[in-house]
């Protein structure tokens, strides 16, 4: 078995994994090629990722894939993206079955080109039952755009006198955000050694540990993901308690 596999405690692992997925094209330019080189030889790093989060029972893992601020990067650029997500997508779907997992997604879906919701859907559809592990594509995601999209739907309800205003609470919000079925992220993964959290899972984040490596997305391997989980294992989460009340009931 993996030596790094084999020294994490599978009794406490993240349940939910939030990755992103940076230095795409930092990587193809040290190699003297185009950025879309990058993200094309990103799909093997994110097959590894999710093996490695199967491996050690992780159900949640969700890919920052594209942003909403990325549809200001150049039209090449966001064309070949939308077009290796269609063909990832498509490609991929026997193994997703194979391995049992479950694709959601969210973001404003709806802003992406036909094709690609259209195979989403398909995929998404498809792969419903499946549930070893949920695989979440943040798409067109940004997490302010989430929180105004949850403020607008609660005020309809509040107008409408389906929902009472002294009852709005987090649960209420939680149920109104792109992430209403996840649970919240326990471990954010950043690569390419920038540390930053980038409009990503703000309300879902409020308690992750977050890991940054300097590993470029292309190069992540599943070895650099048990690296993160040895890390989050070894940090204590208190969720705001002291230390000597954690694993009391204090
Ligand atoms: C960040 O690298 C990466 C992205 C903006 C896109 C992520 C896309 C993929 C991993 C490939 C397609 C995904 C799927 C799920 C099919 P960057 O381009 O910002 O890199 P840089 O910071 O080095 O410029």
């Amino acid at each position: 078995m993996n030596e790094k596999l084999q020294s994490i405690n599978l009794n406490n692992v993240p349940r939910h994994i939030a990755i992103i997925m940076d230095g795409n094209g930092r990587w193809a330019k040290g190699k003297g090629m185009q950025r879309v080189f990058g993200h094309k030889n990103a799909l093997t790093a994110v097959r590894e990722a999710v093996d490695a989060s199967k491996q050690i029972g992780t159900k949640f893992v969700t890919l920052y894939a594209f942003s909403t601020e990325n549809w200001n990067r150049p039209k090449l650029e966001v064309d070949a993206l939308m077009s290796l997500l269609v063909s990832a997508l498509k490609k991929e779907l026997p193994e997703f079955h194979k391995k049992g997992i479950k694709v959601n997604s969210i973001g404003a879906v709806d802003q992406l080109p036909k094709t690609a919701q259209k195979t989403l859907q398909k995929v998404i559809e498809e792969t419903q039952n499946n549930n070893v592990i949920t695989l979440t594509f943040a798409l067109s995601y940004g997490s302010r755009e989430e929180i105004v999209n949850a403020i607008k739907n609660i005020s309809k309800k509040v107008v409408n006198n389906e929902i009472d205003v002294k009852k709005i609470d987090e649960k209420i919000i939680n149920n109104h955000l792109y992430t209403f079925n996840l649970p919240d992220v326990d471990l954010m993964i950043r690569t390419s050694g920038e540390q930053r959290i980038s409009n990503f899972l703000l309300w879902q984040m409020a308690y992750a540990e977050l890991y940054f490596t300097d590993v470029l997305w292309p190069d992540f391997r599943q070895e650099d993901l048990f690296d993160a989980v040895i890390n989050y294992q070894n940090r204590e989460r208190r969720f705001g308690k002291t230390s000597e009340q954690i694993g009391t009931d204090v």
